[in-house]
């Protein structure tokens, strides 16, 4: 196949899931604008009810998964010189809640198999400032929420599962953010499951944390208007992307279901080449975020990729930099630890296009792109 003559196959695909949703999109918002409520309204309430009980938690929706965090850390009471435990591959803004409540942020080093927390490395960085642990769920697999939650109980912390790659994950059946303390979900727009712009949500195991979040996503207010309890953030959920999410809600088992298909396609089409795929880990099974395939060495990860953008095939690094490795760390007190799996496997990992709105014909593309760069260099 020529592979330089078809249209150009984007690395993410959002635009296309709410153009084909568009007919439903545009029902939702003309019925919320009928009803005239935008905040706090019966949709925002039915999200929240919906997701509870099939992630088997009690929600609280939120306006990303930046704030989500924020507001879990919070609301675990964790503050000035506490030191969290996180891996150092994620997004920056795991690192920045908890910043942002005064705590330090401790990087530890990932599985090189799962990308997610090594647990025996965030067992060495315990020390007697330690309050909590945040698992990332990262690229759509969960961590190992058992080895994390010994962990925990072991030392008497908290955990805060990170769940904004993992919509639809589990491990031994627990829906993501069911395991820990408090689950936080991104529904930014490019997520597995994502409203229209930024919305996030909190799930919390035990009920009475419940009013908690609510004040600390609602400006401290407890549903009256004039009443601030407490310092809480500006962090609600408008009710367009409770709708458009709770429709989405119904649709993520069969998209999960096609991300998984397209990776099992990717997965033995490259079984021959010298890549490495993501895949499930014990009771784990992967939902496909993201699909980073591992390079040799970083300057074969850049050739492919150029070598795909020159095929029409948009590919991207998440992350292509270690949190603790961003500027903005440096006005942040953070402490690192070894991260040298981290540090390896970032540069070699080129994330391909995948996702339930990619077409059967695009993935033949895809695979037909990687094999041509691997036949050209042989
Ligand atoms: C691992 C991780 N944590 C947190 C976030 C923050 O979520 P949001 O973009 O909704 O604020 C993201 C989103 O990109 C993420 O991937």
């Amino acid at each position: 196949m020529n592979t330089l003559t078809a249209g150009t196959i984007a690395g993410e695909f959002h635009a296309r899931r709410v153009r084909a949703l568009k007919a439903d999109v545009l029902r939702l918002v003309e019925e919320v604008i009928d009803d005239g409520v935008f905040h706090g309204g019966r949709r925002v309430r039915e999200l929240e009810a919906v997701a509870g009980e099939r992630w088997r938690g009690h929600a609280v929706a939120a306006s990303s998964g930046t704030m989500a965090l924020e507001c879990a850390v919070r609301a675990l009471g964790i503050g000035t010189g506490d030191e969290v435990i996180m891996p150092a591959l994620t997004f920056v803004s795991t690192a920045f809640a908890v910043a942002a409540a005064g705590a330090v942020p401790v990087f530890v080093d990932i599985d090189p198999h799962t990308r997610t927390i090594n647990p025996a490395a965030a067992a060495a960085a315990v020390t007697p400032r330690t309050r909590a642990v945040i698992p990332v769920h990262m690229h759509g697999l969960m961590a190992d929420m058992t080895a994390i939650t010994a962990l925990a109980d072991r030392h008497g912390l908290a955990v805060i599962e990170d769940c904004a790659q993992a919509a639809g994950a589990t491990d031994a059946g627990r829906p993501a953010g069911s395991v820990g303390d408090i689950g936080c979900y991104s529904m930014w727009v490019g997520k597995n499951l994502g409203g229209l712009a930024d919305s996030g949500l909190l799930l919390a195991r035990d009920p009475a944390l419940v009013p908690l979040l609510r004040k600390l996503t609602d400006l401290g207010r407890d549903g009256e208007r004039n009443t601030h309890h407490l310092r809480g953030s500006r962090a609600r959920m408008g009710e367009i992307d409770a709708a458009v999410i709770r429709h989405q809600l119904d649709l993520l088992p069969a998209w999960t279901e096609r991300r998984r298909t397209l990776a099992a396609r990717y997965a033995d089409a490259f079984a021959t080449l010298p890549v490495g795929a993501p895949h499930d880990a014990e009771h784990r099974p992967h939902t496909y975020y993201k699909y980073p395939l591992t390079l040799p060495d970083p300057a074969t990860a850049a050739a492919l990729m150029t070598h795909l953008s020159r095929a029409g095939i948009t590919t991207e690094q998440v992350y292509p930099h270690a949190v603790p490795h961003q500027p903005a760390l440096r006005d942040i007190t953070h402490r690192t630890t070894d991260i040298t799996v981290t540090l390896d496997l970032l540069p070699r990992m080129v994330c391909l296009p995948l996702a339930p709105e990619l077409t059967d014909e695009e993935t033949d593309r895809v695979i037909d792109a990687v094999h041509a760069f691997h036949t050209d260099r042989a």
